[in-house]
């Protein structure tokens, strides 16, 4: 087989067989495929599409490219959850706990923040102590006993992957339906478990910014999952400005905190809620999904949920403390106002700009090598629909740096106010069997 022919193949819109999809994945992993015969089969990719049967052959090229996890020393049907990536999206840290209170185990392994979006081990790692790389042993023994653990991604998980998606992100195909699908499902069928909940965010903080689009990357995804024997289910989520009020790691474990205690913020409480009761349906714990989500309302309500998360946060080394005294999270030096211009009801945010500016203020990473400031965020104190004053205070921005004149003036033009008070907006907008 050369790589040229295949190339063409594809150029004239043929369908690839399983052997030429990993020929090509297993070549560019040894290095036998250059970057630039690569490149141009991605680009071909991105113009002429794949069909599902390609769609599936290159998740399981990506799988078998590296290590899977093992799960099967854990009793019951193993349930996760992923997210298309997104601005504020704390969902992870509300339904692990959430959905373990109700037995149904998660073994959870989670990434780190990608350029606007955060990762929910950042996040984490705002709590001291919080170990984030458990070893394989105690990661089963803590789902077997307490129903829940996380981890970070080990480092041979889905290799063709890591090295292909780097090369999208500097060739300009990352936006394409059958890359992102493939990508996705490559890592959660790699980690194990059983179930899987996708949140595909839409909007504009999230990577799909049409509801067509987002709908095909979720059937697409849905048809992956069940073609490799996962329950899979896909919920469309509004991103078209950031979940809750909090973007940052300290302050949206904070905010995560206050869900818990049922004090969150309308959608992000919504989100999270429905999310987690499609896990423990998955999970085999209930038998529709109206009586699932009323059980989690009871478990938040009852204060379980809340004790469970400090269960999560003990048994992984954190600081347990946090609970009850949420000001021992890292604060930064500055908290800088944005305020409001006129009067009205604020019409559009752009979540995307608005996570540029966090990542500006220390929150994310430029490079991957950057040092993340934990205290260091947004707080969104006006949300869509909300009406303002003139003067009012619409974001805050919290930082340890002295300037911050870049994430101001990307903020101060990131946000819309009208004189009529804007339509209501879904949070949820399609559930994908
Ligand atoms: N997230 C991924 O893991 N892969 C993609 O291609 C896009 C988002």
């Amino acid at each position: 087989m050369r790589m040229v022919d295949l190339i063409n193949k594809k150029k004239e819109g043929k369908a690839l067989s399983k052997d030429e999809i990993e020929f090509i994945v297993s070549g560019y992993v040894k290095g036998s495929i250059p970057d630039y015969q690569m490149s141009a089969f991605l680009m071909t990719v991105y113009f002429k599409g794949m069909n599902r049967a390609e769609i599936s052959n290159l998740t399981l090229s990506y799988v078998n490219s590296g290590n899977t996890v093992d799960l099967s020393g854990i009793k019951g049907i193993k349930v996760d959850k992923h997210s298309s990536g997104g601005v504020g999206d704390k969902i992870s840290l509300i339904v692990i706990p959430l959905v373990a209170a109700v037995g149904v185990p998660v073994a959870k392994m989670s990434g780190r923040g990608m350029g606007h979006t955060g990762g929910t081990i950042d996040k984490l790692e705002a709590i001291e102590g919080f170990n984030t790389n458990l070893d394989y042993n105690t990661f089963i023994d803590n789902v077997n006993k307490y129903k829940m653990a996380i981890t970070g991604q080990t480092a041979n998980l889905t290799p063709a992957d890591k090295k292909t998606y780097a090369l999208r992100d500097v060739t300009g195909s990352v936006d394409s339906i059958p890359l992102i699908a493939s990508s996705i499902m490559s890592k959660k069928i790699a980690a194990g478990a059983d179930a899987i909940v996708l949140d595909v965010k839409v909007g504009s903080g999230a990577f799909m910014k049409s509801l067509d689009n987002a709908k095909e990357l979720a059937e697409t995804m849905v048809a992956i999952g069940k073609a490799l024997n996962r329950k899979t289910i896909a919920i469309i989520t509004n991103m078209n400005e950031p979940l809750g009020h909090e973007i940052g790691n300290a302050n949206e474990v904070r905010e995560a905190m206050e869900v818990l205690k049922g004090n969150g913020a309308e959608d992000e409480t919504t989100v999270a809620l429905t999310i987690a009761a499609y896990m423990v349906l998955l999970g085999g714990a209930f038998k529709d999904f109206d009586s699932a989500y009323e059980k989690l309302k009871d478990i938040i309500k009852s204060g379980k949920a809340i004790e469970k998360f400090k269960e999560f946060i003990k048994i992984q080394g954190g600081d347990t403390e946090i609970i009850d005294k949420p000001d021992k999270l890292p604060n930064s030096k500055y908290h800088v106002e944005i305020k409001a211009k006129e009067s009205g009801y604020i019409e559009a945010i752009k979540a995307d700009n608005i996570g540029v500016a966090a990542m500006l203020l220390g929150a994310g990473r430029r490079t991957k090598d950057d040092k993340i400031d934990f205290a260091a965020g947004i707080t969104v104190v006006k949300k869509y629909g909300d009406r303002v004053n003139e003067g009012d205070a619409v974001f805050i921005l919290h930082t340890n740096m002295g300037n911050c004149t870049e994430a101001k003036n990307i903020v101060e033009t990131s946000f819309k106010i009208g004189k009529e008070k804007p339509e209501a907006i879904k949070y949820i907008y399609e559930i994908i069997k």
